[in-house]
Order: C-alpha cells, then sequence, then structure tokens
C-alpha cells in the first residue's frame, strides 16, 4: 500500500491561486494517498481543511479531532502520524480515497508567530465500466473520471499494460475519456486509464470480465489431433454460465461416428467440450460448437487438422515413414524422434532426424518402439503422432509385407520354370541323340542286309 501512495500520489508545483503555490496531487480512488505540507513547526496546532470543512485539526495541547466526513464507522480515514510531526512534517495521509475527496485542501500552522498556509489540490482517478461482468457481443463502455477535472489534460487507455488499440481501428479512441466497444473476451483484463496534465501524470486501473467462451478465446483456433488417438474439441464458457441451446456444427458435412458432446455429469454446464473418441484422417476440417448467454448468440469456429504415418516399402527394402497432416499451413519443421522403453518402463527419447520423411533400413530389430514425428510452428510444438513398430519372433512387422511375400514368390515361380524348361530341353535334346544312333544303326543293318541281298542275287544269276 505504501508503493501504492508513493506510485499514484504524484506530486507537482504550479503557480495558481494569487501568491500561494499549488501542489498537484493525483490519485486512485480507493488507494491511499499523501497530501504534502512541511511544517517546521515548533507549535503542534495545525489544521488542515478541505473547502472550508476541517478534515483533521490538533490543537496546542495536542488533542485531535476529526471532521465527520472523515471518520469511517468510527475509524479515522485521516491521519498526520506523530513521528512525522516531530520532524515537522504536516502531511496528511488519507485512507480508501472516495471521488468526492477531490478539491482543494489547506494546511495552516504556525511558525515563527506568523500564520502560514500550504495548498494541495487532490484530483481522484476512478475507472468504471457500464457493466462489470458484460456477456461477449453487447456495448460496454469504459470511462475515466478526474475529480475534480482538470483543464486541459489527456488521456491514454491501456488494457493489461499495453496501449489499447481499439477493435474498431480506430485509435485516437484510446484518448478519449469514455471509450465504447463490443465486448468481446479479449476485453477481459485491467484497464488502466493515465492522465496527463502540466507534465504530471496519475494512473487509475480497474478490472472487466467479459463472460462469454473463453476457450478457445478466438475463432480460427487450429487444434491439432493424431489418427487412431482420442481428441478434444474445447470449448469452455466462463465459470458460472449455463449457456442455453448449445449445439456443436460441422459446416462441411454429418459429425464423425466417434464424435460425443454429451457433457458427462463430472463436468460442469458451462463446459460444452467435445470428445472424438477415435480420430480418422476424415475427420479434419471446420467445427463449430454454440451457445446463448443472456440472450447472446455465442459461437466459436475451430478448425481441426489431423495427423498420420504414411509408409513405403521400397524395392530395396527401405521403409520410408511420412509425417502426413490435412493443413500444414502453420507447420515450419518436423522431428522425428525414437521412442523406446526400458524394463521400468520410462520411456527413453532419442531424436533422430529433423525433416519430414524417416527412411529406416528394413529387418533389423533397431526398429522396435515408437517412431514420433513431432511438428512444430514457429512458435513450438503443435503435436506430434506415432507409429509403432511390434517386435517379433524372425523377421519385424515390416517385413512382412504382402508386397515383398509376392515379388519373392513371383521370382522363384519364374527360375522354376526356367528350370523345368531348360530340364525339358536338355532331356528332349538327350532324347534326340538316342534317336539318331538308332537310326544309323538301323541303317547300318538294312544296309548289310541288302548287300547279301544283292550278292545273292547275282549268285543266283551266275549259276
Ligand atoms: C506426443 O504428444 C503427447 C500428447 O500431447 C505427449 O504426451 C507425448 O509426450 C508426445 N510424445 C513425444 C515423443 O513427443
Amino acid at each position: 500500500m505504501l508503493v501504492e501512495c508513493l506510485v499514484f500520489g504524484l506530486i507537482s508545483w504550479s503557480m495558481t491561486e494569487g501568491r500561494h503555490e499549488v501542489q498537484q496531487v493525483f490519485a486512485e480512488s480507493n488507494s491511499k494517498v499523501v497530501l504534502p505540507c512541511v511544517c517546521n513547526a515548533s507549535s503542534p496546532a495545525i489544521t488542515w481543511k478541505r473547502n472550508q470543512g476541517t478534515v483533521w485539526r490538533q490543537e496546542k495541547s495536542g488533542m485531535q479531532f476529526w471532521g465527520y466526513k472523515w471518520l469511517q464507522r468510527g475509524a479515522q480515514r485521516v491521519r498526520c502520524p506523530h513521528p512525522q510531526l516531530d520532524r515537522g512534517d504536516c502531511s496528511l495521509h488519507i485512507n480508501d480515497v472516495r471521488e468526492d475527496d477531490g478539491g482543494m485542501f489547506v494546511c495552516s500552522f504556525n511558525s515563527g508567530g506568523q500564520s502560514e498556509t500550504r495548498l494541495v489540490m487532490l484530483r481522484v482517478i476512478t475507472v468504471s465500466f457500464s457493466s462489470v461482468s458484460p456477456v461477449a457481443g453487447m456495448k460496454v463502455s469504459m470511462r475515466c473520471d478526474v475529480s475534480p477535472q482538470p483543464v486541459g489534460a489527456s488521456v491514454q487507455w491501456g488494457l493489461n499494460n499495453s496501449t489499447f488499440v481499439s477493435t474498431s481501428g480506430e485509435n485516437p479512441k484510446a484518448a478519449q475519456w469514455t471509450v465504447e466497444e463490443t465486448a468481446s473476451v479479449s476485453l477481459t483484463g485491467k484497464w488502466t486509464c493515465v492522465v496527463a496534465h502540466q507534465g504530471l501524470e496519475g494512473r487509475a486501473s480497474a478490472d472487466l470480465t467479459v463472460k462469454g467462451i473463453l476457450h478457445p478465446s478466438r475463432d480460427d483456433v487450429v487444434m491439432y489431433a493424431a489418427v487412431g488417438r482420442a481428441a478434444t474439441l474445447p470449448c469452455v464458457f466462463s465459470p458460472g454460465l449455463s449457456p442455453s441451446e448449445t449445439s456443436w456444427h460441422k459446416p462441411s458435412g454429418p459429425l464423425p461416428p466417434s464424435f460425443s458432446s454429451s457433457s458427462p455429469a463430472s463436468k460442469p454446464a458451462w463446459d460444452q467440450s467435445a470428445r472424438l473418441g477415435n480420430v480418422s484422417f476424415e475427420d479434419e476440417g471446420i467445427y463449430r460448437c454454440a451457445g446463448v448467454v443472456g440472450g447472446q448468440s455465442l459461437s466459436r469456429r475451430m478448425q481441426l487438422v489431423v495427423a498420420k504415418v504414411g509408409r513405403s516399402v521400397s524395392w530395396r527394402k527401405t521403409v520410408a515413414l511420412t509425417c502426413q497432416l490435412t493443413d500444414t499451413s502453420e507447420v515450419a519443421r518436423y522431428q522425428w524422434v525414437h521412442v523406446t522403453f526400458d524394463p521400468s518402463g520410462t520411456p527413453l527419447v532419442e531424436p533422430i532426424q529433423e525433416g519430414k520423411t524417416l527412411y529406416m533400413t528394413n529387418g533389423n530389430d533397431e526398429g522396435v518402439g515408437d517412431w514420433v514425428c513431432r511438428f512444430y510452428s514457429k512458435e513450438g510444438l503443435l503435436g506430434n503422432v506415432t507409429h509403432r513398430i511390434i517386435p517379433q519372433n524372425g523377421p519385424l512387422t515390416e517385413s512382412t509385407s504382402p508386397f515383398n511375400n509376392t515379388s519373392m514368390a513371383l521370382s522363384l515361380s519364374v527360375l522354376l520354370v526356367l528350370l523345368v524348361l531348360i530340364v525339358g530341353q536338355l532331356y528332349r535334346h538327350q532324347q534326340w541323340r538316342t534317336q539318331i544312333f538308332h537310326f544309323s544303326a538301323l541303317e547300318t543293318i538294312l544296309h548289310a542286309r541288302s548287300n547279301e541281298r544283292d550278292k545273292g542275287q547275282k549268285c543266283q544269276e551266275k549259276k
């Protein structure tokens, strides 16, 4: 609170009110403030007045009196602490400053037999809203009041410690005493009005809570899910709200089969999040959740992007795992990691490579485990998708793909056919050769016989 006094009880000097110097003090309403008065008084008689009414007074005897307005349920809102009075400091401490406390304060004391006065102008800054917790879509106005209002002062609005930029794009709005906006969840937070006047700055803040759909906080947030896994589509209203006519909608077609929006009894009425029990690649797209609060229709549009691992095997038995997403517009890079589990079940994550596609040799036991593709935006991790390889006796699951079997069988049969053909050819060749031999043998016999027959005829002719 002391810090607040120092921060908000800012002081400046200016020459007004004739020959008297007037100190300007800005204070935020409901804070503490110190009105300065250096009295150097040897005499303990001091009076603080505001607009002619006594605020606090101390007599020579040391008796203290309070003005009625400055007593709050019997307790004093103003005081001049004794230790500081002894040091010649008659500053007035005010607790819980109110808007109507603003005005000209006069500190009077006696110094060397002369009556002296000091003037302090207290200006109380108050931030207020037309409604403290409006529902998104309603009109809401933010007001900055200074009491009393200084002539020629300027104002600047801030929201959550940065200069407020109006959604309507008119930035001069930030320099108006009253700002009107259409309420949205993004206007929730600490509104600060900074008042500048004659080189002096004062400020006040107040919290605004806009009710509506808090999560996702805006439209078109992208959600990532992996094929075969469960996913949540968030739709969380402000705590305490009971939206009516709640619904989920997929503009491009029917809701997926594994979609469930019925909230279990354990979930509060303001949580209308939906669940996809088993995500498939086709579930991607735009989803919209809606509900009615205080007559205002609220809705959120979000995009579901689904990731899967594509797998292909080349003829050299190289397996390629590719990270595939239904929308890659936010993705800046991919990373593959290999996750194995030690006997105690602790996962061991080993980064393997950057890039979308991972090549691995098929059939060795090192491939066992989870191959996880992580995808990142420029800001950070978006999600991951896992391809699991289960250990088996003999070759891995990967090596027993139907494509490999067929090619193997095909080449074997080709070989077999070739072999059969060759053997057949050889056999036929052998057959032919034996036949030739038989024929030539027969020929000799026939030839010999005919010779004999010729000789016989000749003999008979001679006889
Ligand atoms: C994958 O994402 C899930 C859920 O976000 C997370 O629990 C898990 O640790 C991630 N795995 C890896 C290897 O990054």
